[in-house]
């Protein structure tokens, strides 16, 4: 008989304070039904105290999804778990996540305080959460680093106090796999009450462990992880649902069964990549462009003539089918619109309509559309909403003669040119632009990437832009890089000129 594993989702919450991932309430609301479809268990929706902007994703989210549990993440204050609270009103299952740092380092360092005030604050704040929700998940923060014995006495008062979920950061990704299930084992036989509650792993990746961490956890008795699509997460991210999921899926002797419809994972994992403007490594385990390629000679006849002797997964199983990967300027709206369902995207027939034409016109200068392409369409209307909009471009450039660009932008709705020469095309460009804007901005990070192959292909730019202390994220995609390199800059101006 097979255990249940819950997946808790987190890539809304902490996927999303990636610096230059920010999404909007409605691309928030678009990933949580994605989510849905995909069968998490749990969707950490925000941390409504932060911003409006995060208060107002977890109001609406809790409206647009119906079975998995909204959870809202607080720290041990009792205004955030107010707020929280409040966030989630309109949530059909609601949790609140809320805790504090239990490792010497943050009693010392962050909180100035003591390991029994710090057990006080703990209960404290389960309690005044149990106001509000019956599910209330406590966090011990830094647990990776906290000593088991005190860890253990932390658990036990907060199961007692109420905690239904009880989560084991490893916040800095410091545990190796042995020691982290190692910690969960010692919960599990030491803490008193502990089948009251569910022990829930939360790993990062800085050291890569953070998939081998969870695993050990679940294996030595945790019945939730918490994981984000394509791994993303601070730093070098957090544990990734795809790799939980299909572990368990191919280890079925482990006796461990999730929720999930695997056949659902490419689709999430191409538009959680394309909204939140974060490639996915090609050699990424489970959703990589690479991760089902063999390009070995002997691999390839091993594949052909028995898929089993070089697949450990049917790349079917994660939603990869590779017979409809590219579509053609032959392609009628009918095969976008399978794409765009495969991708999770529903859109609108006034939409799909638009997207369609933008797809047209794509096809005629490139051979093959692909699904980041596609995604892309999707995602230029952002770009048709903002106030300031490139008119035209030219550019002049060679070997052996300075460039030139000459410019026009559209600033809500007044026509502005420029021109201007530097030491290639977009340098010109760019300076061209900052005639017209005359703000004191610095260009700190210029990163153009070809999405697949071919001269042909989409270069997709991401900037960031520096302003008044600020660093401001842009990003576009377009077959000419010249032409992407300036729209990603004005996209990054879009954010702070109001
Ligand atoms: O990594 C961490 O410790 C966290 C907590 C806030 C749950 O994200
Ligand atoms: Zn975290």
């Amino acid at each position: 008989m097979s255990e249940r594993l819950f997946i808790f989702d987190t890539t809304l919450r902490d996927g999303e304070q990636v610096p230059g991932c920010q999404l909007n309430t409605i691309e928030k609301i678009q990933v949580a039904k994605v989510l849905e479809e995909l069968g998490v268990d749990v969707i950490e929706a925000g941390f409504p105290i932060s911003s409006p902007g995060d208060f107002n994703s977890v109001v609406e989210i809790s409206k647009a999804v119906t079975w998995p549990t909204i959870c809202a993440l607080t720290r041990a204050v009792e205004k955030d778990i107010t707020v929280a609270a409040e966030a989630l009103q309109y949530a059909k299952r609601k949790r609140i996540h809320t805790g504090i740092g239990t490792s010497d380092y943050h009693i010392k360092y962050k909180f100035n305080s003591n390991r029994e005030d710090i057990i006080e604050r703990a209960i404290a704040c389960v309690k005044f959460a149990k106001k509000y929700v019956e599910d209330v998940e406590f966090y011990a923060e830094d647990a990776g680093r906290t000593d088991n014995e005190y860890l253990a006495r932390v658990v036990e008062a907060v199961i007692k106090a109420g905690a239904t979920v009880v989560n084991i950061p490893d916040t800095t990704g410091y545990c190796l796999p042995d020691q982290y299930g190692a910690k969960i084992k010692y919960l599990m036989e030491n803490v008193k009450g502990i089948e009251k509650a569910i022990l829930s792993t939360h790993c990062h990746n800085d050291l890569g462990m953070a998939t081998a961490n969870t695993v050990s956890g679940v294996l030595n008795g945790a019945r939730q992880v918490e994981v984000t699509i394509n791994g993303i997460g601070e730093r070098a991210g957090n544990t990734s649902l795809e790799e939980v999921a299909m572990i368990f899926k191919s280890h079925r002797d482990k006796g461990i069964d999730t929720n999930i419809n695997t056949k659902k994972i490419y689709g999430i994992s191409r538009m959680v990549s394309s909204l939140m403007n974060m490639p996915v490594q090609p050699n990424k385990a489970i959703v990589g462009r690479n991760a089902f390629a063999h390009s070995s000679g002997i691999h390839q006849d091993g594949v052909l003539k028995n898929r089993e002797s070089y697949e450990i997964m049917d790349p079917k199983d994660v939603g990869i089918d590779e017979n409809s990967i590219v579509l053609t300027a032959r392609s009628g709206r009918a095969a976008l619109k399978h794409r765009l369902d495969v991708l999770g995207v529903a859109l609108e027939k006034e939409k799909l309509d638009e997207v369609y034409e933008a797809f047209l016109k794509l096809a005629d200068k490139k051979k093959d559309i692909n699904d980041d392409d596609v995604l892309m369409l999707v995602g230029e209307e952002r770009v048709s909403n903002s106030r300031i909009k490139l008119d035209y471009l030219q550019v002049t450039a060679g070997v052996g003669i300075q460039s030139v660009a000459s410019i026009g932008l559209d600033i809500a709705g007044e026509k502005f040119e420029a021109a201007a020469s530097g030491n290639g095309p977009v340098d010109a460009a760019i300076k061209a632009v900052k005639q017209i804007i005359r703000r004191k901005m610095t260009l700190k990070e210029f990163l153009i990437q070809a999405i697949t192959k071919g001269s042909d292909d989409v270069g997709k730019v991401h900037m960031q832009v520096e302003y008044e202390g600020g660093i401001y994220y842009g990003f576009s995609a377009n077959t000419d890089i010249v032409a992407a390199s300036v729209e990603a800059y004005i996209d990054a101006i879009n954010k702070f000129v109001k």
